[in-house]
Formats: structure tokens, sequence, C-alpha cells
């Protein structure tokens, strides 16, 4: 679902959870792997969710809540057409990550963590890709992309602006 979407009913939600449970104790256990299946299914967390999930799994929706705002992992709203998601974690930072953010985010006219206002792409940070070595990396769209530099974000960028 792209920001320019409409939001699917609660119910939908609803329905979505208990065919996640399905076979599944519906204990704390199951919130993070309920949370990333819903948000892999709708694209993101909606706040409508919230209360949902609680009650599948008699939780409190406080505990919902902190456990949806504390993961970096967690969307809160609809991502772009395209998703770049950059790394900020150490190694990649030794590797000059906060200069290809910086680059980034300029050339693609958004703010980390943000969606451009066309809902043409979303930047977001990613706290490792488990390709330390080859930093600084991203995804984009899924695809990995190594030994990111100014090269490789300009034609990041006539892709996802294409
Ligand atoms: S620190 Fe960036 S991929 Fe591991």
């Amino acid at each position: 679902m792209t920001p320019n979407e409409t939001a699917p009913p609660d119910t939908a939600y609803a329905d979505a959870a208990t065919r996640l449970l399905r076979g599944r104790p519906a204990t704390r256990d199951a919130l993070l792997p309920l949370l990333h299946a819903l948000q892999d299914e709708f694209g993101y967390i909606a706040d409508a969710m919230i209360p949902v999930v609680a009650a599948a799994l008699n939780l409190s929706r406080a505990d919902v809540h902190g456990v949806v705002t504390f993961y970096h992992d967690f969307r809160r709203a609809p991502a772009g057409a395209h998703l770049v998601r950059l790394c900020r974690a150490e190694s990649c930072q030794a590797r000059g990550a906060a200069t290809i953010e910086r680059i980034a985010t300029q050339r693609l006219g958004v703010t980390m963590g943000a969606t451009s206002a066309d809902g043409r792409v979303t930047v977001e940070p990613v706290y490792c890709l488990g390709l330390c070595a080859t930093g600084p990396n991203a995804l984009v769209d899924g695809r990995p992309v190594s030994r990111l530099d100014a090269a490789k974000l300009e034609r990041i960028a006539a892709e996802v602006l294409a």
C-alpha cells in the first residue's frame, strides 16, 4: 500500500491477525512475528492494528504500542513506491554511511525516515544488513547495494525517481 491508497477497514486487520495466529499460541511470544507478518501483508503497522493485536494476544495497547515504536523495523505509515533503506550500523558508519545518507537524502529530496510528498520514495534507516565488509550498504526495493558512493547513489536516484 502506498501513501495515496486508502487503508483497509479494521476488520481486515482482525481477520489477518486471526489467520496469522492460526496454529500458534496467542501469547506474548507471538507479538513480534505477528507484527512482522502484518507489516509484510499491509506494508506498515497502522494505528488501528494496535488494539487488534493487543486483543488477539491478551496484551495491553501500551505494550503493543511500546514494541511497535521501539523497533526501527516497524513502519507507522505506508512506504513510498520505492523503498531505500540505508545502513546506519557501526561498520557502515566507519565506511562513510553518514556522508552517503546526506547525499542520498539530498538527491532523493526526502529526509531520513520519511516519504516524499509524491509518494515515490521512502528513505529509512536499517541497522546492519549482514554485509558489513562491503559497506556502506543499502537495500533498494529489497535489493542489496554495497560499496555505496556518489555514482551508485546517482544511479539509484535515477531509478527510483524515474
Ligand atoms: S553495518 Fe552495515 S551492513 Fe553491517
